[in-house]
């Protein structure tokens, strides 16, 4: 993971502000640590440390950095613990050279070994300075800065991009390989980021590199060159469109809540989508006559799966595979072919986890289709084709409302294969901001007395067990206490041992699952717990439970998108009043572009 930024303006100037600024819009991408460089005749100026941007660009000064090139990196670690010395950008052995990457480069370890060989300093453990290092190496060797670049790059395995700029020059150059990096055309400058709504504040004019590219940036100009022998690419410019207004907070105290709010507006966009898009009917005539069909994600994007397994065999009668991205290979790998489907989900399009399943499937001739938000993201190029999540932009770490889209999704394919009407889904968006202001009361009040636990369970069974999943793992990523997921009828199979007074137990109960969930919650309450209920008001759930927290009533199917909600709302609540920052939880990332 990490990010990227790096610009070249016509003229020296303090810099530092606009990579401030920049690294703020990258936060999403790492917290570890913050780093800023810039550039200005023979003199490097940088300045590094462990901590959020804020923090960093405080102590540092970064607010004063001058120069007509500067670079910016947003850490979150992987090769080498959050310290100084590991945060990016790094210096060449005789510090006239700075870089940064984002990725990871897998030689890491035997790289580092051959430069120090090689009577190089190197100062950290960390792979963005072996990037450095592996163009010094051809510099050493006398050769030019882009072929020492092109060299470089054959020698640096795994999925990264990379910017590096020289003292005495006026350019900096960059490289992709399996990471995201796209360029930016200014009036008196030129940039680049690891994402594209860092650019967009600064200009709307831009190229998207692709792998193997190296893109030289000069204050007017951008130039693409191929690796392999170094001959120019041509590529126009593209304007994007899009508006900013996604990625400001509009009034909330956090991007979370605003995305929480979000969640009618985006399914009612997405079923319109949906309903006039003809890769739905590419995809459903596959799903159709597969052999076997796998859903693939991780973290929430998993959980999405989940459901639309669920969804698929309820209404359609279609069974199919949810699997773990990174189990997918070793566990299906040798056994699928060009009879199966896959459909790859995933909220960037960029986890690396999610893209290596693509790659099997891929080689063993499956045919690969995507679910995915980011538009122009690697998972959207590789599939053959792909559905849109429609959310737009999605900064909060915990995922929100790509969550309800992906699930949304799914319900809407399943209806389709089975032949029903699409237009029962219509009510949904509606139903979402029902739940909301329903069960918004209530989770505020409920949120000091779970505050005062740091371990609990959140119980679903059939079509909700995903969403017990899901709440689980919410309240795990921003609440930091420990919550565990799970089919409501296991729970007694062990976990009942953790109950004892107060204990908090929530139950996701669907309308079709009362009954069961009903033995469910006495097994638990005549042991001390704290049953609580999310469901359609229902009198024997009020007969029974510590606590009922109703939701409108819809049906079995619509159920798990309205139950999903005042979990989230319970987690944020929760991260809130711990002084949590739920935008940006400790050691997360929102995309994972490392195995
Ligand atoms: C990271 C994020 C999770 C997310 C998972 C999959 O771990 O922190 O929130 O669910 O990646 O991300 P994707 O972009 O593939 O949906």
């Amino acid at each position: 993971m990490c990010g990227i930024f790096g610009i070249v303006t016509s003229d020296e100037k303090e810099l530092g502000p606009v990579l401030i600024e920049a690294a703020q819009r990258l936060t999403y991408r790492g917290y570890d640590s913050v780093g800023a460089a810039t550039l200005s005749g023979s003199r490097i100026d940088l300045r590094k440390d462990v901590g959020r941007v804020e923090e960093v660009a405080a102590r540092c000064n970064f607010s004063e950095m001058r120069g007509a090139r500067g670079i910016t990196q947003l850490r979150w670690a992987t090769f080498g613990e959050p310290s100084r010395v590991n945060s990016q950008p790094h210096l060449d052995s005789d510090g006239d050279m700075v870089g940064a990457h984002n990725g990871n480069v897998v030689n890491n370890f035997e790289l580092r070994q051959q430069f120090i060989a090689e009577g190089m300093i190197v100062r950290s453990e960390n792979d963005g300075e072996t990037c450095v290092h592996a163009v010094e190496r051809y510099i050493n060797k006398g050769y030019e800065f882009l072929d020492a670049i092109r060299l470089a790059y054959g020698d640096l395995e795994g999925d990264y991009a990379f910017v590096i700029g020289q003292a005495n020059d006026d350019k900096l150059y960059a490289m992709k390989k399996g990471s995201g990096l796209v360029a930016g055309i200014g009036e008196d400058f030129t940039c680049l980021s690891s994402d594209l709504p860092s650019i967009l504040p600064l200009t709307r004019q831009i190229i998207r590199p692709q792998d193997g590219e190296i893109i030289t940036l000069w204050a007017d100009r951008v130039e693409l060159r191929s690796v392999r022998d170094g001959s120019l690419i041509e590529r126009e410019p593209e304007t994007v469109t899009e508006s900013m207004d996604a990625v400001q907070k509009g009034g909330y105290p956090h991007f979370m809540l605003k995305e929480i709010h979000e969640q009618s507006r985006v399914a009612r966009e997405l079923l319109h989508l949906l309903d006039g898009s003809h890769e739905v009917e590419t995809i459903l005539e596959k799903i159709r006559t597969a052999r076997h069909l796998y859903l693939i994600g991780c973290g929430t994007s998993y959980h999405a799966c989940l459901s639309g397994s669920v969804y698929l065999a309820q209404l359609a009668g279609r069974p199919a595979i949810p699997i773990l991205a990174p189990q997918f290979t070793p566990q299906y790998g040798p056994a699928v072919g060009h009879e199966d489907v896959g459909l790859f989900v995933s909220q960037s399009g960029e986890t690396k986890d999610v893209l290596n399943a693509l790659e099997t499937a891929e080689s063993r001739g499956m045919a690969a289709y995507g679910i995915a938000n980011v538009i122009g993201s690697t998972l959207t190029k590789a599939a053959s084709c792909w559905l849109p999540l429609c959310c737009g932009y999605e900064i909060s770490v915990p995922a929100t409302k790509t969550f309800t889209n992906q699930v949304l999704t799914f319900l809407y394919l399943a209806t389709r294969l089975a032949g029903l009407d699409t237009r029962s889904l219509q009510a949904i968006p509606d139903l979402l901001d029902e739940t909301l202001e329903m069960t918004a009361p209530q989770i505020q009040a409920l949120t000091p007395v779970l505050n005062d636990w740091d371990d609990m369970y959140c119980l679903g069974y059939g079509a909700t067990l995903s969403i017990a999943l899901e709440g689980a793992l919410k309240l795990k990523e921003i609440t930091y206490a420990h919550c565990e997921g799970m089919l409501s009828t296991e729970f007694k199979h062990g976990p009942l041992s953790a109950v004892r007074q107060d204990y908090p137990v929530i139950f996701v109960a669907g309308p079709a699952d009362i009954p069961l969930i009903i033995s469910g919650i006495n097994e638990v309450r005549v042991r001390g717990a704290r049953a609580i209920v999310i469901a359609e008001p229902d009198p024997r759930l009020e007969a029974n439970a510590s606590q009922v927290i109703p939701v409108p009533k819809s049906d079995p199917h619509i159920f798990p998108l309205l139950a999903v909600l005042p979990l989230q709302l319970l987690s944020y609540h929760m991260s809130v009043a711990r002084g949590y920052d739920p935008d940006f939880p400790r050691n997360l990332s929102k995309t994972l572009t490392v195995d």
